[in-house]
């Protein structure tokens, strides 16, 4: 198949959730529902999670990366989704009071919740400390002295560990770099912000330091970018001879036809091959969000208007933007979608998806391929939208954030309900 033959076909199904199917009318189905009734019956736009996906995933990363491992769950977190994150067997990471209390309400016992944040607060760290939460992961000087101070007054101590940053680039957006030496995050092994670090801990009654922690960024697709970063770390936090290393996250997903990704089995292996290679001796971990949250989802929108501006493009409008994927306008990210009516059919025709945002640059897909012929009230559906999409969602020129279901053999069930306007409003004071 030549490279245009791929494009314009229909949406390859290794960008869509696991059970994935087509219908009796040529209709996407997920997890045994056809989607397009499944947008009749909750409204547009919706987020549809193929559940067993999820929990694939979540198998997959127990298996690969050991136990321990946690799910960022700033990828994506709902009630429902803790909870089976939790179900499945893996521990789960936080970086707010907000994630934390959700974590909470699905019942994941403390010992299995990592506490994340450059900037935590008082009452963050209180709470965490409060719910003996297993690991909280110390990003700064500021935050090691807050863990004292909460220890003179009530004597708890917290197993922590310390995020470092290796000095290594990760080959990713700038925005979702982390590991590099200028970053807001963790203690630079170059500058010995760390030696000092690790020797402050040694004196702080309010801390017991279990191990390193790292993480270089974020949609991270090059092996030797995490061989790189953990031959820096490991340098480091062996000979200190602590029992625990996390290798973070940041495993990368394809989002386009033209994209391939490592499994996170392949990733795992990868990651086992250099711990084995470096004589790593402590028990390590790792962080996975976007690469078990992303592909277990689609996004689906109603088309509003159809604008053919003539020798320059034709501009498809929806019912969401970037208040419900902020990542097109944030990172520059594509995106591809499709008609989920229409998902065994060529995409022959070209069109810009955009949001109904006060925006230009409020565009979901620049160059979408699609059936032709798409008009108003049909369906349009973008793949991948799994991680970093409601959980970025914003409320921008007060337009509700959407619902999300949960589907699997052949029954779904609303996790977030569709935001409404009283709830924008339940915030205004007179
Ligand atoms: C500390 C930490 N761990 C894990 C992750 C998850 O990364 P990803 O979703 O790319 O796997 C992040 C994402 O920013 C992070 O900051």
């Amino acid at each position: 198949m030549n490279q245009s033959e791929t494009v314009d076909g229909p949406v390859p199904m290794s960008l869509l959730p696991d059970s994935a199917q087509a219908g009796p009318r040529g209709e996407l189905q997920i997890g045994g529902l056809s989607v397009d009734e499944l947008a009749a019956k909750y409204g547009t736009p919706l987020f549809i999670y193929d559940e067993e996906h999820l929990r694939s995933r979540c198998r997959e990363a127990l298996t690969a990366l050991g136990a321990g491992t946690a799910y960022a769950s700033k990828a994506f977190l709902c009630t429902a989704m803790a909870r089976l994150v939790n179900e499945e067997g893996l521990h789960i990471d936080v970086a707010s009071e907000g994630e934390l209390l959700t974590a909470i309400a699905a019942e994941v016992p403390g010992e299995r919740i990592v506490l994340h944040g450059n900037n935590k607060s008082l009452a963050e760290l209180s709470l965490a400390r409060s719910h003996g939460v297993g690991r909280i992961v110390v990003d700064s000087f500021d935050e090691l002295s807050r863990l004292r101070n909460l220890h003179e007054v009530d004597g708890v101590v917290a197993p922590i560990q310390l995020r470092v940053t290796p000095g290594v680039e990760a080959h990713t957006h700038e925005y979702i770099s982390t590991g590099q030496n200028d970053s807001k995050f963790g203690f630079g092994l170059e500058s010995g912000a760390a030696r000092r670090a690790v020797e402050s801990c040694a004196s702080n009654p309010g801390v017991e330091l279990m191990g390193i922690h790292q993480h270089i960024g974020s949609q991270v697709f090059r092996a030797d970018s995490f061989a790189r970063a953990l031959e820096v770390v490991v340098a480091f936090s062996e000979p200190l001879g602590l029992p625990e290393l996390s290798v973070g996250g940041g495993l990368g997903v394809a989002y386009l036809e033209s994209e391939t990704a490592p499994s996170i089995s392949e990733w795992g292996e990868m990651l086992r091959e250099a711990c084995e290679r470096l004589g790593v001796k402590a028990q390590v971990s790792a962080e996975p969000g976007r690469s078990i949250a992303a592909q277990a989802a689609v996004t689906v929108y109603s088309i509003g208007t159809v604008k053919e501006i003539p020798g320059i493009r034709t501009y498809i409008a929806v019912d969401g933007g970037f208040g419900d994927n902020p990542r097109p306008m944030l990172y520059g990210s594509g995106y591809t979608a499709f008609a989920p009516t229409r998902f065994t059919e060529p995409r022959n025709s070209v069109a810009r998806i955009v949001g109904r945002h006060c925006e230009s640059s409020d565009v979901i897909v620049q160059e979408a391929r699609l059936p032709a012929n798409l008009d108003v009230g049909d369906l349009i559906a973008t793949p991948v939208t799994g991680a970093y999409g409601y959980s970025m969602a914003s409320t921008y020129n007060r337009m509700p954030r959407p619902a999300v279901i949960f589907v699997s053999e052949g029954k779904e069930r609303l996790v977030i309900r569709r935001e409404t306007a009283e709830d924008l409003l339940a915030l205004d004071l007179d």
